[in-house]
């Protein structure tokens, strides 16, 4: 007997590699998964994405594949909606027309930040720049469809041992400064890749979601403040030899092409309760990362 299939769109991405990873370790005894990459399935093309999924036949399909390069939309707006709206369009109306699940990964970046108190998937969107935009403008081509058999997962400040993200950012930069200056007036939370994956999986074998949900590792915390973390972490694991100073700067001095929330935090309890999650701890979850980054 044929298992149903799993196709991960964005296999090379961080979250892509982490989904094959965790696959590779603890499969779904009633799956099948394929993690497909850029060359096996752009989505940015329309023939492929019905050529590739019409040849397949997906049960579920996760949607790991975006344009996630925040400040360069700003400057790319039509490839950045053609990736994050369009072909998200596609793969949600193959996905409607031949009964199969999508899950959909989205951002915080629809938020403007003006809230002091997490958001919930009800609270009102505004995205700040083209990225947040062209995220959004997916999330509502997703629900544009009659399908009821899919799920969007907004997610924040995600990291991981794979691809670019602050924490490989902030190890590279520590290692060769004498200081660092890092933003003290953004708050979110950091999600580190594992959980993620594990809560995509929980939710496949569950085979019960839809709409929109909110996942983080559930902190309330500055870019500044998770530096810091990151710093004493790989001190500590023997990443790095010493300590260097960090200051805390204002947006303001440190000016980007796109504008990001001032508040971002997100809320994940209908998460939590819908698909039973043990409550991780941010640093806990960033601990397993630096450890794993450490071992290469
Ligand atoms: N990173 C964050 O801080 C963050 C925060 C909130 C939400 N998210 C969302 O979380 C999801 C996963 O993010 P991530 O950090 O894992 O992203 P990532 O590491 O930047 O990976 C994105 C993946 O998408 C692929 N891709 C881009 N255009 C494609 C296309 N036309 N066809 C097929 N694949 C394409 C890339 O392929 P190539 O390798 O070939 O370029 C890459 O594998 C995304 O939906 C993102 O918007 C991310």
């Amino acid at each position: 007997m044929t298992l149903p299939l799993i196709v991960v769109a964005g296999a090379t991405g961080q979250l892509g590699q982490t989904l094959a990873q965790l696959w590779a370790k603890s499969p779904l005894p009633q799956y099948q998964l394929k993690a497909l990459d850029r060359t096996e399935l752009d989505i940015s093309e329309a023939k492929t994405v019905i050529a590739v999924l019409s040849e397949l036949k997906p049960a579920v399909i996760v949607n790991a594949a975006a344009y996630t390069q925040v400040d360069k939309a700003e400057s790319e707006a039509r490839v950045a909606h053609l990736v994050n709206a369009e072909a998200v369009g596609r793969i949600a109306a193959w996905s409607a027309k031949n009964s199969a699940k999508l899950i959909h990964i989205s951002t915080d970046f629809v938020f403007d930040g003006t809230r002091q108190t997490p958001y919930r998937a009800d609270h009102q969107t505004n995205p700040l720049g083209v990225y947040g935009e062209s995220k959004l403008a997916g999330e509502h081509k997703i629900q544009t469809q009659a399908s009821q058999r899919n799920a969007v997962i907004r997610t924040s400040w995600l990291y991981s041992e794979y691809g670019n993200n602050f924490v490989k950012t902030m190890l590279r930069l520590m290692g060769d400064r004498d200081q660092l200056s890092v933003v003290n007036d953004q708050i979110g939370s950091p999600t580190s890749t594992h959980g993620l994956a594990a809560l995509l999986f929980t939710m496949i074998s569950k085979d019960s979601y839809q709409g929109i949900y909110h996942w983080s590792d559930g902190a309330s915390i500055s870019w500044y403040e998770f530096a810091q973390e990151i710093q004493d972490q790989a001190i500590q694991e023997g990443l790095l030899s010493k300590a260097i100073p960090i200051n805390p700067i204002s947006t303001s001095e440190y000016p980007t092409p796109a504008q990001r929330p001032a508040y971002s935090v997100l809320d994940r309890s209908r998460a939590v309760a819908q698909f039973e999650c043990p409550a991780l701890d941010w640093k806990g979850q960033l601990n397993l990362v630096i450890k794993e980054l450490a071992r290469e």
